[in-house]
């Protein structure tokens, strides 16, 4: 896709009257306003392809350690880094600040779990959509959240 745009620009920099045709350059405008494929096919490719039932606690620790736990470290309220992080989510309360969302992840039951509210929710009870990005939430893909679901619906086995 970005190799045709850069070739009609190429092309329509050559010649006196672009040779690209009017339905082909709304194509490449329409490519250029839709949302951003390019993070969405990586996140699916490199989570989303865990399609078991049952998906390994090792793929959501790789989930955690590459896309929350820059801000959620070992010293943070909610750490998500390999050691604490499976222990401090499955069946504990949300840190006091947020007490209002429950348990952070009930065995078997992705809704009534805070940290699937979380990541879905764009009014969680309080705070903001997770993860966080520089000028705020930057939902993952729904690839991710259906990892995210089946591993809570299967029981959130551990490591
Ligand atoms: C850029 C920093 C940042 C990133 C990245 C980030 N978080 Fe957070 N997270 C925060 C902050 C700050 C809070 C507390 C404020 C809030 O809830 O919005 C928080 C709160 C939370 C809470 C509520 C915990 C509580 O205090 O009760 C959960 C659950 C959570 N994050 C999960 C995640 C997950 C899962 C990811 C990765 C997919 C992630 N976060 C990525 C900064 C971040």
């Amino acid at each position: 896709m970005c190799c045709a745009v850069v070739a009609a620009i190429i092309v329509s920099g050559c010649k006196a009257q672009p040779a690209t045709s009017q339905p082909a350059l709304d194509a490449a405008v329409q490519d250029a306003a839709a949302p951003d494929t390019g993070a969405t096919s990586y996140l699916c490719a490199r989570y989303g392809a865990d399609a078991a039932a049952a998906p390994s606690y090792a793929t959501i620790q790789r989930l955690f350690d590459e896309q929350c736990s820059s801000c959620h470290t070992p010293l943070a309220s909610l750490p998500l880094s390999p050691g604490p992080a499976w222990a401090r989510l499955v069946g504990r309360a949300a840190p006091a600040a947020e007490s209002c969302g429950g348990t952070l992840v009930a065995p078997g039951n992705p809704e009534a779990s805070y940290l699937y509210v979380k990541l879905t929710s764009d009014s969680p009870c309080a705070g903001t959509r997770m993860p966080q990005g520089e000028f705020g939430p930057v939902p993952l893909p729904e690839c991710v959240l259906s990892l995210v679901r089946r591993w809570i619906s299967a029981g959130a086995p551990g490591p």
